[in-house]
């Protein structure tokens, strides 16, 4: 399974193997990740779980949806030219290994 690398506010490190198809999120609510709150159960509408991803993973994301755009504008932690939603990111084997810097607050 691949697995995913949370790097939360206070610098701890959490790996978590996530499988194929599920979404960052969900993976990080269901392993105890407090900080990221994932509010709107991931349907693209809260911005609660918004993240940091790191290069090269990235650029394997697609870009995001006209939705996620929009919701990024509205982070409560400030948006980065890679700030993304952890739900619209659906784990794949080319994300294996992937680092995720999680945003310092979600409200
Ligand atoms: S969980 Fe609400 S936007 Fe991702």
């Amino acid at each position: 399974m691949p697995n995913a690398i949370f790097v939360l506010p206070d610098g701890q490190r959490e790996s978590v193997e996530v499988a194929n198809g599920t979404h960052l999120m969900r993976a990080a609510v269901n392993h105890g990740i407090h900080a990221i709150v994932g509010d709107c159960g991931g349907s693209a509408a809260c911005a609660t779980c918004h993240v940091y991803v790191q290069e090269p993973w990235l650029q394997r994301l697609p870009a995001p949806s006209a939705t996620e755009d929009q919701l990024l504008e509205a982070t409560a932690s400030p948006r980065q030219p890679n700030s993304r939603l952890s739900c619209q990111i659906q784990m794949s084997d080319a994300l294996d290994g992937i680092i995720i810097d999680v945003a310092p607050t979600q409200w």
